[in-house]
């Protein structure tokens, strides 16, 4: 019996949806512990591509059970809209492998339209968010005024938690944010219904997740977005609003520290970012163009396209140590092919100084050069390959390369989006 944690390293888009659904076998249960439908999961099974911003990435398993769990922000009217879209295309999607806490926020109209006000009033300073409602609705998390899943399925609560809130949001919307409003009649009528229909999901996800521990079984604890996105140890304030590293799935799921055996941390064989921030390998060049067509880097949730760069080891080093990774996930390996020359960076230039740790400053990571180190590429197709020494030996030493920079073993390898283009190094179970 065993419990593993998968997380981001570098800013989301890693693949955690993929790796998650292929390491879903082995687990019974798969459970999200925070952010919301800004992150998007994509998954592709016997050619046919599924992709989920709320629901665990687990769901396409007849035999698993799927959590959300307290550290969730969930926007009711989206989970009802995946649960559908899955059962029309025959994925069995019910209250007994799909439970959400009881304890898990709601995102409510009036945050939506909050992240949308404070983005357009912003300007050109804008952070580039989803839009989602993800941060004003952590925000009232914060400060207690929050509506959680157990305030929605009781009626009288709901409806006393909206009216104590509505008054300062519709202020602020209006007088504020220039925004539109949306009145408590208008909610109600929306958001009942959800109660009806999410209400035999709702349950304590801690103690189910204590209960398939003690009875022997194996969880699966899946990230969303990047430990560099994480809003205490990421690039503050382009980040997003919940902690995104391994140590928030015990508070977001309810399951204490000592619980955990394993935490593998999800590496792109280069890196990408979506919305503003810094990036200090980020390439604006051909080669950049090339790894976002080649690659298909569109965000799963917003279309957007997304930044692309080199491999920055300063920063999967970064969330080795902040995460205590046990092993690497590494993806897309693939998308390298074809490349003379590949750059890894171990460091950055500071002024007079060699950083070889993540600044904490993001007016000093802006000012950051990247020292890289070169590697020889190669031109083979790496998609069919089944097992590590079916890798070219450039495509072996780039990963042997990046096991020592980060002194962490890479035990899964991807190179496709299916589950069978993947190589499992060492069960991380
Ligand atoms: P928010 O989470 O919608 O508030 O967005 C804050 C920042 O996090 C923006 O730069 C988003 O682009 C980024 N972000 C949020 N979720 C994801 C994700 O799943 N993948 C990549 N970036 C994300």
């Amino acid at each position: 019996m065993s419990n593993v944690i998968v997380i981001g390293t570098q800013w989301g888009d890693e693949g955690k949806g993929k790796v998650v659904d292929v390491l879903a076998e082995k687990a019974r249960l798969v459970v999200r512990f925070q952010g919301g439908n800004n992150a998007g999961h994509t998954m592709v099974v016997d050619g046919e591509s599924f992709i989920s911003h709320l629901i665990p990435s687990g769901i396409l398993h007849p035999d698993k059970v799927c959590l959300i769990g307290n550290g969730v922000v969930v926007d009711p009217g989206v989970l009802i809209q995946e649960i559908e879209h899955l059962r029309g295309r025959g994925i069995s999607v019910n209250p007994d492998n799909l439970i959400v806490s009881e304890n898990a926020h709601l995102i409510m109209p009036y945050h939506k339209l909050i992240d949308h006000g404070r983005e357009r009033v912003k300007g050109d300073k804008k952070l580039g968010t989803t839009g989602r409602g993800i941060g004003p609705c952590y925000e009232d998390k914060a400060t207690r005024r929050g509506i959680r899943f157990c305030d929605l399925i009781d009626e009288e609560m709901f409806k006393d938690k909206l009216s104590c809130i509505l008054g300062e949001k519709t202020f602020y919307l209006k007088e504020f944010l220039k925004s539109e409003t949306i009145d408590e009649a208008a909610i109600l009528e929306e958001y009942l219904p959800y109660a009806e229909t999410l209400r035999p999901h709702v349950a304590n996800v801690s103690v189910l997740i204590s209960e398939a521990i003690k009875a022997g079984h194996n969880v699966l604890f899946e990230g969303a977005q990047g430990t560099h996105l994480d809003i205490d140890h990421g690039t503050y304030p382009y980040v997003t609003s919940s902690n995104t590293v391994a140590g928030n799935a015990c508070c977001g799921a309810g399951i204490g520290p000592t619980r955990i055996d394993a935490v593998v941390g999800m590496v792109k064989a280069y890196t990408t970012r979506v919305g503003a921030g810094p990036f200090p390998t980020e390439l604006e060049d051909e080669i950049g163009d090339r790894l976002q067509e080649k690659g298909a880097e569109f965000g799963a949730t917003t279309g957007r396209r997304r930044r692309c760069g080199w491999l920055d080891t300063v920063v999967v080093r970064n969330a080795a140590r902040l995460n205590g990774l046990t092993g690497i996930a590494m993806t897309k390996l693939d998308v390298l092919s074809g490349l003379d020359t590949l750059k890894i960076a171990t460091a950055y230039q500071y002024k007079n100084d060699t950083l070889t740790e993540f600044p904490p400053s993001i007016k000093m990571l802006e000012g950051c050069e990247p020292v890289y180190e070169e590697l020889p590429g190669w031109t083979e197709d790496l998609t069919q390959a089944k097992h590590f020494e079916d890798l070219p030996e450039n495509a072996r030493n780039y990963v042997k390369r990046v096991e020592e920079l980060v002194e962490t073993p890479v035990q899964i390898i991807s190179v496709g989006p299916g589950r069978q283009q993947t190589m499992v190094l060492q069960d991380p179970f």
